[in-house]
């Protein structure tokens, strides 16, 4: 793992010291150890510059936004606003007003079931979803189901733990309303042919969502070039702030769908027999949004485009070959879900050790993973097990985190003479 590395890798290679020493988190010893940070699938650090925004907006601008005639109300809602065109290009969506601020993913998908789902989901229709979603892609399904009388599909895995093209196209027939997946799993890390699987909603009538909460951080998002009408994703995943996430909705989409939540700044008129709607985006951000969340998410894009979203998936793919390549020669070690195409993410078992108590010793070694369901119980159905560990991997790690987690694993066999 330490050996050298091929010219190619080498001209393509990131700074990563230089990158490493942006983020102040990672600069610190846990239970005895430097920290080696592998959870970035469940949240990212973040860089100083973010920490800085956040700081500076409320140590300069804060105020509310949108209906302040003062100063600092001006500055906020230029910084909120500028956030949303950051957003917009960022993701390569053609409005603006397309891009809706909420708390993140989940609350996204939640907006979407519970406004244009309503309105056009009646009893027997369909939804398609895959086998890997996460909870915050099923649940609100099975919520408007419970509500409309519609009917959730479900696209069967391949034993590898990937979409089956032709399964997937199995599932769809003339009662199809929606298609919605996941572009990357958060559990095991398969990128999924999002293109594709879009294209056969398409052809079907469908409309598509991309729970892009796990692609953001690893691969080039680009609504344009996505035949989809909602995609989601959340803040603290890709180096910003919690709290804050964003739902793009294509435009003649967003126009049809009804209110979601009500409240102040997405009016244009209250009376008490009749209120009607602000204009879009805000139409969908009711009461007062997470402002310096969306300031502190918009530094985070920057950083990433900044290093290059490429570049950063090229360093992410060398070091989850090489955890592969290492967590593969270690005994008593399953690794859950095999795709051939992988974002950061590597899920495994220990035999005669439990996930958690992998998680716990891991710790102890000052390696910080992730063990659980990771709110995937389906996925874990589906692969047999309660659990796994999960090691994750973002912008920051190096080889060298590879090598203590194969190290602290080691530990752990040892210390349940497994
Ligand atoms: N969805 C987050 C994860 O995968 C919390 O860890």
């Amino acid at each position: 793992m330490n050996g050298p590395r091929n010219d190619s890798a080498a001209r393509d290679a990131l700074d990563v010291s230089a990158i490493r020493e942006q983020f102040p988190a990672l600069d610190q010893r846990v239970n005895g150890h430097d920290l080696v940070y592998l959870d970035n699938a469940a949240t990212t650090h973040k860089p100083r510059r973010v920490i800085d925004a956040v700081t500076r907006f409320y140590e300069r601008d804060n105020a509310n936004i949108h209906r302040g005639v003062h100063a600092l109300s001006v500055r906020a809602t230029d910084a909120y606003e500028s956030a949303r065109d950051t957003v917009r290009r960022f993701i390569g969506a053609a409005d603006r007003r397309e891009v809706i601020f909420l708390r993140g993913t989940t609350e996204a998908i939640n907006l979407v079931a519970g406004s244009w789902g309503r309105a056009n989901l009646g009893r027997d229709d369909e939804i398609v979803l895959t086998g890997m979603e996460h909870h915050s892609n099923i649940v609100p399904w099975q919520l408007l189901c419970r509500a409309t009388g519609a009917r959730l599909r479900v696209a069967p895995l391949s034993p590898a733990g990937e979409v089956d093209l032709d399964a997937w196209r199995a599932c769809f027939g003339p009662r199809t309303r929606l298609a919605a997946f996941t572009w990357v799993s958060n559990a095991i890390g398969t990128i999924n042919p999002v293109a594709e699987m879009a294209r056969v909603a398409r052809e079907h009538g469908a409309a598509v969502l991309v729970d892009a909460a796990q692609a953001t951080p690893h691969v080039r998002v680009d609504v344009g070039a996505l035949d989809a009408d909602f995609l989601a994703f959340s803040g603290h995943k890709v180096y910003g702030p919690t709290g804050i996430g964003v739902l793009w909705v294509r435009r003649e989409v967003l126009e049809t769908m009804p209110p979601w939540q009500g409240g102040g700044d997405m009016i244009a008129s209250v009376t008490f027999e009749k209120s009607t709607w602000n204009a879009l985006p805000h139409r969908f951000e009711a009461g007062t949004p997470n402002i310096v969340g969306a300031v502190g998410l918009a530094e985070a894009l920057r950083f990433v485009e900044d290093v290059g979203v490429d570049t950063i998936a090229r360093h992410e793919r060398r070091l989850v070959e090489c955890a592969v390549e290492a967590l593969s020669s270690i005994d008593g070690l399953r690794i859950v879900g095999t795709p051939a195409r992988r974002a950061a993410v590597v899920s495994f078992v220990l035999d005669g050790i439990h996930p958690h108590d992998t998680g716990t010793i891991l710790d102890h070694e000052g390696v910080a993973v992730r063990a659980g369901h990771h709110c995937s119980q389906p996925l874990m159905d589906f692969f047999g097990v309660p659990a796994t560990t999960r090691a994750s991997f973002g912008v920051y790690n190096t080889e060298a985190d590879v090598d203590r987690l194969v190290a602290a694993i080691e530990h752990a066999r040892e210390v349940f003479g497994a």
